[in-house]
């Protein structure tokens, strides 16, 4: 039986992965997780990405399976993978920032965006392994 669960990934943004690439990415994102019940977000800067999934295990599986071929980045590295009570970003399909940028580029309920926020202003005492590595992406971005 599957089970909610997280998995956080960092990788290198390969060169030919331009605003266009990401924009398709995001097309992606919108068209895809929704149907797979997937939600969380998607964070990059020049150099790198960080993807925070959640949905059923098997899910979760199968998407990573995918995004780690993806010729538009490299050196994907699985850095947390973890059964969960709840869902951290439940309303969203996929957030997703561009780190040197400060508005949102998706929708998001209120209290998902404030999550967010928290996190990224290191407001928030996150007791929780798969989101002190998001905080730790922010600051060496
Ligand atoms: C950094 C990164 C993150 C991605 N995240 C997702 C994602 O959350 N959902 C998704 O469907 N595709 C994601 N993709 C794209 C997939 O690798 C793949 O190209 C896409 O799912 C193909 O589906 P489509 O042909 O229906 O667009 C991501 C790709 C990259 C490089």
């Amino acid at each position: 039986m599957s089970s909610l669960h997280r998995l956080v990934y960092t990788s290198f943004r390969k060169s030919n992965c331009d605003e266009k690439e990401i924009e398709k990415i995001l097309e992606s994102c919108k068209k895809n997780n929704p149907q797979r019940d997937i939600t969380g977000i998607l964070l990059h800067s020049d150099k790198r990405f960080i993807q925070y999934i959640e949905g059923q295990k098997d899910e979760v599986l199968e998407l990573y399976n995918l995004i780690k071929d993806d010729d538009r980045h490299t050196s994907v590295n699985q850095r947390n993978f973890e059964p969960i009570d709840k869902r951290i970003f439940p309303s969203w399909e996929m957030g997703y920032k561009d780190v040197d940028k400060i508005e949102f580029d998706t929708e998001a309920s209120n209290e998902d965006q404030n999550t967010f926020n928290g996190l990224i202003k290191d407001e928030l005492d996150f007791d929780d392994n798969a989101l002190r590595i998001l905080q730790l992406f922010f600051k060496m971005a």
